[in-house]
């Protein structure tokens, strides 16, 4: 049996074990998938240790996927653009690739729920590792624009410059915002998980628009809430992304892809 793990710390909230075990069930692949907490400072010894016992494959969640980006013997363009790992791939020739599954999976729950993104105007919030991981999935799909807003104005504008050979790309500030519509806005901002949101200027959602939460939860996200409140055609939050990013490890080491939706309608179901 061929073993794989999720690295993290904390991890006991992890899904991906369960995740895992569906697909598994799904495809009638024969693999062990297992959680393992990591102590801060330990990433590269966990890794070494796992891997020279045979293991094949990981996936990595806060506080590591920079550890994991450093690990790596080779990065795909996608982990390079990340600049953050999520999964780690042992290959034939015993060297370790990085990759970043994390925008892929995000842009395919979008797909699943029905949302456009091509010749969208795209509003990002945030512009931290979670942000930077989905910018090169989310401009290959050629919306019209994607713009960054973020608190610390720099930190957009810089991560704008560095992706703007990808497509068309700003960076700006909350309040710049205003006045301005959008087709797509998609929270990648950690405000939430401190029970804040960021300020924003009204209206800015276009008729028929669409809000994404990169965070989930039992109950509609903050982010959700706010979106709801300005008239938003079309909301989820991320349970689909976190799904998507484990089928797109599943599909990294066994070559088999694994339907979503029956994972994603169970792991709600069991969230209530
Ligand atoms: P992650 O890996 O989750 O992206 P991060 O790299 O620390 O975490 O980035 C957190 C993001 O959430 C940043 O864009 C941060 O804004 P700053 O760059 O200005 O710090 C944003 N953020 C966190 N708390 C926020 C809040 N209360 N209001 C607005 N933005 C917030």
């Amino acid at each position: 049996t061929d073993n794989y793990a999720v690295f993290g710390n904390p991890i006991a909230q992890s899904k991906s074990p369960v995740i895992h075990r569906q697909f598994c069930d799904q495809t009638g692949e024969d693999m062990s998938y297992t959680k393992q907490l990591v102590a801060e400072g330990e990433f590269k010894q966990a890794a070494d240790e796992f891997f020279r016992a045979g293991g094949r494959g990981l996936n990595i969640t806060a506080p590591f996927k920079l550890d994991a980006y450093a690990y790596a013997n080779a990065l795909t363009p996608r982990a390079k653009r990340a600049k953050a790992v999520n999964l780690l791939i042992k290959e034939a020739d015993g060297s370790v690739t990085g990759d970043n599954s994390d925008g892929i999976g995000m842009v395919n729950d979008m797909l699943n729920l029905g949302w456009d993104i091509q010749d969208k105007h795209v509003l990002l919030l945030g512009a931290g590792g979670a942000v930077r991981g989905v910018l090169q999935p989310l401009l290959n799909q050629n919306p019209a624009q994607v713009t960054i807003a973020n608190r610390t104005v720099e930190k957009a504008e810089e991560l704008a410059q560095d992706f703007h050979d990808l497509g068309s790309i700003d960076g700006c500030g909350f309040e710049a915002l205003a006045g301005k519509k959008y087709d797509l806005i998609i929270n990648g901002t950690s405000a939430g998980l401190h029970g804040s949101l960021p300020t924003l200027p009204d209206q800015l959602c276009r008729s028929g628009a669409a809000c994404y939460d990169m965070t989930y939860a039992a109950e509609p996200t903050l982010f959700m809430q706010w979106a709801e409140q300005q008239g938003a055609d079309k909301l989820s939050d991320g349970l689909g992304m976190l799904v998507g990013q484990a089928a797109e490890s599943f599909y990294a080491w066994r070559h088999i892809r694994p339907e979503v939706v029956p994972v994603i309608t169970d792991l709600r179901r069991k969230m209530k």
